[in-house]
């Protein structure tokens, strides 16, 4: 039988319209608006499209978007006195830096200089030990967070199911780990060094794959009772010279065998902005 589309877009449309319906019902109240600020480093096809589409987002939300666009050539210190800038500036409620950064500059050290009350991307160490620890008032990060509302409209009671995360990134696979974790599931972490991908594959309630290869994870691997999230964003080109974005999951064989499956596009890639609109909604709240 042929799977599920887990409808991503939509779900995200939804939370979006609700973000939007309770600014409008605060605005009164603080008379003003949430705002983020997302700082984009150079010319990165991909990062500029990600960006162009948070600001779109934010503007239906009614969350005020602050571009911040500079060159390839800024020095790890400029960069460092922007964000300070921002931390400063109490009209700034979130910051988000767009990743990935040019070669000379150490991410980590940019992502330390965020307030962590700000950092609604949830990549901060302070906000990473809180969901670590359990610790509710820290950010999530927004994809793993949008993957997990995705998962509990598919399987309402995740308690005792069997979970696993391929790709060990401090973007997905480490933070869906804690999350997963902490919906009493019993969680696996595979990476490019894991031997048995495809025994483990067949033996998992939920799979959710973030590697970055294209169309990686075959349907054939599965259990046709799992829930498959596919955060794999992944551009390609077609015999017919066309250019297609694809997952990390062979959609086409994987739909034949599973029980539910997010596209791509359409599937996680929504889900991870209205999380990060929620974050900033939660960040405004929690500075005023
Ligand atoms: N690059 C790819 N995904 C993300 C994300 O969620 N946040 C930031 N800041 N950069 C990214």
């Amino acid at each position: 039988m042929t799977a599920r589309i887990i409808d991503g877009k939509a779900r995200a449309e939804e939370i979006v319209k609700q973000l939007q319906s309770e600014i409008s019902s605060i605005e009164n109240k603080y008379k003003k608006k949430p705002s983020l600020a997302v700082i984009l480093v150079g010319e990165n096809p991909a990062s500029k499209v990600y960006v162009s589409s948070k600001h779109k987002k934010a503007l239906e939300a009614d969350i005020h978007p602050i571009q911040i666009d500079l060159a390839d050539s800024i020095s790890e210190e400029a960069l460092l006195v922007e964000v300070e800038k921002l931390n400063n500036n109490p009209d700034v409620n979130g910051i988000l830096v767009q990743l990935p950064l040019p070669k000379h500059i150490d991410e980590q050290k940019i992502i330390n200089a965020i307030n962590p009350s700000k950092d609604v991307d949830g990549f901060h160490p302070i906000n990473s030990g809180k969901l670590f620890c359990g610790i509710k008032d820290g950010f999530i990060p927004c994809t793993p967070k949008g993957c997990l509302d995705l998962i509990k409209i598919e399987c309402t009671d995740l308690s005792g199911k069997n979970a696993l995360i391929i790709g060990r990134s401090n973007i997905v696979g480490k933070p869906m780990s804690a999350l997963l974790l902490a919906e009493n599931c019993t969680v696996t972490i595979a990476h490019s060094r894991t031997t048995n991908l495809e025994e483990l594959c067949s033996k998992a309630d939920i799979v959710v794959v973030g590697v970055g290869k294209p169309n990686f994870v075959k349907g054939e691997w599965l259990n046709p009772n799992s829930i498959i999230i596919d955060v794999g964003i992944n551009r390609i080109s077609t015999t017919d010279g066309k250019n297609k974005l694809v997952g990390d999951v062979d959609f086409e064989s994987a739909k034949e065998h599973c029980q539910a499956i997010t596209p791509v596009p359409g599937g996680v890639g929504p889900m991870t902005i209205a999380m990060l609109l929620k974050n900033t909604l939660d960040a405004f709240i929690s500075q005023n």
